[in-house]
């Protein structure tokens, strides 16, 4: 009965009037927003801060607001409350996964980790806060090959969760890194038969790709990089037409930045879906972030002893970048 009563007492708004509602609640409640690029774009119109991955972690551990609305997956949220556990911290939809993070269930991957009793391990910021606490560092797209550098090229290292960013960063960096087996379906979806077929009816156009797509995809690639990394690309580089294989959120802001260039998302396998979005990323809807920030709902909920034993990978990484 409680959603019934809300809809009618806060019957849905036009995106203009959400909008400005949304201005409003933020200075009224000292509140800040993170977004990231794979938000919808009413969402990234109305974030404070709009970014990757590391940008996101970097402004959350700086922020000086009561509350920060994570516009992103879970995994993101859970970070921002780890390095700010005093902090309200808001997840417009609480079911907004992440099938990377879910590839790697904690009792597998504690299992698979006493295998390497003297490997290190260095996981991917897309996990769990569990997965943080079995890590000695944790990285993003943007900061990965800097942070295995950081390690001795003797030493033996597991990479988690992704295995396509994992192969990408062992060919990268000339490491052996042991890697655990997971992967993003959104990564996933593109297809390299389609994306060939593309290229030849765009032959001026450049095709970049995000490392968590598989190494057939990344090895035509002109430029591989992380959200933030392929849209300075595009920004510097002298094309007129990219090929995008990363989620299409992206698109927004690129095409925001460069007006006069076209930016085309890279064909998936299966024509009938929608898959080169997340569909997890698009739980989240402007009208969700406007009721959350009205409502002080649904909120990161963390024990203080997983937060302490998650936070010193994160802030290893923070040091680091
Ligand atoms: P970055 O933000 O590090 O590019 O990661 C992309 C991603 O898949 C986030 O879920
Ligand atoms: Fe996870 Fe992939 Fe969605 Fe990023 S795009 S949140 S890695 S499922």
């Amino acid at each position: 009965m409680k959603s019934v009563e809300n809809t009618l007492k806060n019957p849905p708004r036009s995106n203009t009037n959400l909008k400005e509602e949304i201005q409003k609640l933020k200075v009224e409640k000292n509140a800040v927003i993170l977004a990231h690029y794979y938000q919808e774009e009413a969402i990234q119109d109305v974030a404070d801060y709009l970014g990757d991955s590391l940008f996101l972690a970097q402004q959350a551990a700086k922020v000086d607001h009561d509350i920060i609305v994570f516009a992103g997956v879970h995994f993101m949220a859970e970070t921002a409350k780890i390095i700010n556990p005093t902090k309200k911290v808001l997840l417009p939809d609480l079911k907004a996964g992440c099938s990377l993070a879910d590839s790697c269930p904690p009792e597998d991957f504690a299992a698979f980790k006493s295998k390497h009793p003297n490997a290190i391990v260095v996981s991917y910021i897309n996990c769990s806060a569990e997965i943080k606490t079995l890590s000695d560092l944790v990285c993003t797209s943007t900061n990965a090959e800097k942070i295995i550098e950081s390690i001795p090229k003797d030493q033996e290292i597991i990479f988690a969760p992704d295995k396509n960013l994992g192969a990408y960063l062992n060919k990268k960096t000339g490491r052996k890194m042991i890697l655990w087996e997971g992967s993003c379906i959104v990564h996933e979806a593109f297809s390299f038969e389609k994306i060939v077929s593309l290229t030849k009816s765009y032959p001026k156009a450049k095709f970049i790709a995000h490392p968590e797509s598989e190494s057939p995809v990344l090895e035509i690639a002109h430029y591989i990089g992380s959200t933030s990394g392929l849209l300075a690309f595009v920004q510097k580089d002298s094309a007129q037409d990219y090929i995008v294989a990363t989620e299409a959120g992206i698109l927004h802001e690129m095409q925001k930045r460069c007006p006069e260039k076209t930016f085309i998302p890279a064909p998936v396998e299966d024509d009938s879906c929608a898959c080169s979005e997340c569909a997890f990323m698009k739980l989240n809807t402007l009208e969700k972030l406007y009721r959350c920030l009205l409502e002080g709902t649904p909120e990161i909920e963390m024990d203080t002893e997983l937060m302490d034993a998650a936070r010193l990978p994160i802030e290893r990484m923070l040091k680091l970048s």
